[in-house]
């Protein structure tokens, strides 16, 4: 089977895309035949962490398609069956944070970039009927993501503020949908004009230039929520933004992972900072039922064929996108 390996070179040099031997289903597992999967930022960042001297691998978190074969002991998927792939792996049940153990698919277990991926049963749910191939192959790391962070973790209610910096983010724009879809309302930044007019049309109250001063440009909005990704680059100006007893959320750092805090700021203001990851397979549910019920769909940026894969993470490396850039196959 084709597939998309990472080998030999750090970084996207090491990058190629071959024939590989397709993995056989074990008991308890499926093969399925991947027709859509989705580029998050980890796919970039892993690039650096599988070293030239280990095994290849094949990268991708997310993907969705139909299921070929299944393993002895299966029966709670059928071959035929469309299906999404739950990229988070042993962590089935709602908990504070992952058990020990949990690992994300596309590193170091083989990915979703390939026409066939072999995975516990358990680690795949039907296909959302109203989203199309793409839509489904890019959903379930960010939107997943995206639900944790916001009604497990900040316990977003319809009256609050929330504050979403780099809209242009695969995560983010879903943060944007969700908030959106309870009444709430939804700041977001941005260092693209043609993001930040995106961002106007998809529902969000205001558009801030991620240069400009946040204080000012929110003539003295405060925040109960702030949803930080974009690490030490942004962090102190979106903490600079929330409310007196204001939550802070943070799940990612494109940019450093090293932030100076002012402590003293910090505890007379009385704020909240609550870290994210993923999510349980029971949230994963929950947040396809909660995307069915308000009809929502990934906004996709741009879809390629998995053989155009430099296309895809050149655009995701150089933050070009708006939504998510997904690979057909
Ligand atoms: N913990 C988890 O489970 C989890 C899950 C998913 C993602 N993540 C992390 O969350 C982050 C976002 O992921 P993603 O896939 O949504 O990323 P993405 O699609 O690459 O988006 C990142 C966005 O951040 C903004 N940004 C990047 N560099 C910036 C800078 N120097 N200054 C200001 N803004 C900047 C950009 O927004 P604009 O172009 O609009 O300015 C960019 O579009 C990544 O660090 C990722 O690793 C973590």
């Amino acid at each position: 089977m084709k597939a998309l390996i990472h080998e030999n070179k750090e970084g996207m040099d090491g990058l190629s895309y071959r024939d590989v031997e397709p993995a056989t289903q074990k008991s308890g597992e499926v093969r399925i035949r991947i027709k859509a999967a989705g580029l998050n930022h980890r796919d970039l960042s892993v690039l650096k962490r599988h070293q030239p001297t280990d095994p290849p691998f094949i990268v991708g978190s997310d993907g969705a398609g139909v299921v070929e074969a299944i393993g002895a002991d299966v029966n709670t998927v059928s071959v035929g069956d469309e299906v999404i792939v739950n990229p988070g792996l042993g962590w089935q049940k709602n908990s504070d944070a992952p058990p020990k153990g949990f690992e994300i698919l596309g590193f170091p277990d083989d990915g979703t970039f390939a026409e066939n991926i072999v995975i516990a049963a358990k680690n795949v749910e039907p296909k959302p009927a109203h989203l199309t191939w793409e839509e489904s192959g890019v959903l379930a790391l960010p939107a997943l993501t995206a639900y944790r962070v916001l009604f497990t973790r900040a316990r977003i209610e319809p009256n609050m503020k929330i504050l979403i910096p780099g809209i242009g983010g695969g995560v983010a724009t879903f943060l944007l949908q969700f908030a959106k879809a309870i009444g709430a309302t939804v700041y977001v930044t941005s260092r693209s004009e043609e993001k930040r007019n995106k961002a106007l049309e998809l529902g969000a109250n205001a558009a801030i230039d991620s240069h400009e001063n946040w204080a000012e440009a929110l003539h003295g909005e405060k925040m109960d929520v702030a949803i930080e990704s974009i690490g030490a680059t942004t962090f102190n100006e979106s903490l600079d933004q929330l409310r007196r007893g204001g939550t802070m959320v943070t799940f990612g750092s494109s940019t450093d992972d090293q932030v100076q805090l002012n402590i003293r700021k910090f505890f007379y203001g009385q704020f909240n900072l609550l870290g994210s990851t993923m999510g349980s397979r029971e949230e994963l549910q929950a947040m396809l039922d909660f995307i069915k019920k308000h009809n929502i769909k990934p906004i996709m940026d741009q879809t390629f064929p998995l053989k155009d894969y430099e296309k895809g993470f050149k655009r995701m490396a150089e933050a070009a996108q708006l939504g998510k850039i997904g690979f057909t196959l």
